[in-house]
């Protein structure tokens, strides 16, 4: 299929066009590069250097190549915290660009969209793991955009006739299996490349947000799911929705809880590295435990995390981050 990959230079956006192309779709990266980095750029793929908030630009795109039958649509502002200082930053990006691709779409015939979605539509949890039917409470304005363009999809589904996936990402992490992917997201602020960049001498220690929750060990409990097997849901979707013709919603995580000291001290044992730790407040607004079900991935997808452990997470990272020259 032709696929347009908004924000394909990303961290996300990345794996999920190697994915794409290695399973034969003909791929055309679209990305400003604004936190997406040229060396993620694949040459199998088309780039086009262009802004989901400039429309000519996208509709151009999508006129491409004879036409894009299905994006993807990762090109989205993802920092939690800053989303409650800067809210205007994420209506802008995150509403106004899904508004933006949604039109363009409706006007170029493109007929399929997946989108990247986030747990964080559902808040704090009421139950555990979390299914598709649990509430959606949105706590923070990021998961509130993830929630509105979700309506904004089945809308257009509706009056349309653009078949969606919406994947509901846990927590993303790890890199590429097989190494084919390199670049190094900017300024991060998620647990697992925060405490790479400490392994690696990048920065000073790993800040761990409260030790006091109801836990095991005192410390929030995530699921991590690795961004190969999110790449791979991605393209069981697109198949999904095209074949049976009806748009999707689902979870997509590894099942499985671990601690910030349980990665913490995974990773210390993997890099061989002391990563200096310290134990600071609490962040406001995290959930002491969050877990996925993934069962209705599995049903209909047939999809199931399989590169999620721990060791894997880390291991494939570190392989990323211990090659980083010093001083960068
Ligand atoms: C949040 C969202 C998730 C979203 C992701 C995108 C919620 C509930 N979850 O995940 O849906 O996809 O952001 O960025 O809104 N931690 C530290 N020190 C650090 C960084 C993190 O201790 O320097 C801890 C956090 O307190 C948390 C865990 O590590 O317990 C994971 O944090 P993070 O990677 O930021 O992701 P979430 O906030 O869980």
């Amino acid at each position: 299929m032709k696929v347009l990959v908004i924000g394909g230079a990303g961290y996300i956006g990345s794996h999920v066009t190697r994915e794409f192309l290695d399973r034969g779709h003909e791929v055309t990266v679209f990305d400003n590069l604004s936190s997406g980095l040229r060396e993620n750029l694949f040459p199998e793929a088309v780039f086009i250097h262009g802004d989901i908030l400039r429309y000519e630009q996208l509709t151009s795109a999508m006129r491409e190549r004879g036409g894009m039958e299905a994006a993807v649509y990762l090109a989205a502002f993802k920092a939690v915290g800053e989303s409650m200082v800067k809210p205007e930053k994420y209506s802008v990006n995150n509403i106004t660009g899904a508004m933006n691709l949604l039109n363009a779409a409706s006007e170029t015939g493109l007929k399929y969209i997946i989108f990247s979605s986030s747990a964080a539509v559902y808040g704090s949890p009421a139950y555990l793991p979390i299914d598709e039917k649990h509430p959606t409470n949105p706590e923070n304005y990021y998961g509130f955009t993830k929630l509105e363009i979700e309506r904004f999809l089945a809308w257009y589904d509706r009056l349309k006739g653009i078949r969606y996936a919406s994947l509901r990402y846990f927590n993303a992490a790890g890199y590429d299996v097989e190494g084919r992917i390199k670049g190094l997201e900017q300024n991060p602020a998620n647990l697992l490349p925060v405490i790479m960049e400490a392994a690696r001498g990048m920065r000073e220690e790993l800040r761990v947000f409260g030790d006091d929750y109801d836990t095991p060990d005192g410390t929030c409990i995530r699921d991590y799911i690795h961004v190969s097997d999110l790449a791979i849901a991605h393209a069981l979707a697109l198949e999904y929705i095209a074949k049976n013709g009806e748009s999707l919603t689902v979870n997509l995580g590894s099942e499985t809880g671990s601690s910030v000291q349980e990665v913490l001290e995974t990773a210390r044992r993997l890099t061989g590295q002391p990563i200096p730790s310290r134990v600071v407040g609490r962040r406001p607004g995290d959930p002491a435990k969050l877990t996925a079900s993934a069962a209705l991935a599995r049903e209909l997808l047939g999809w199931k995390a399989r590169h999620s452990d721990l060791e894997t997470l880390i291991k494939t990272s570190w392989e990323v981050y211990r090659n980083v020259p010093l001083g960068k």
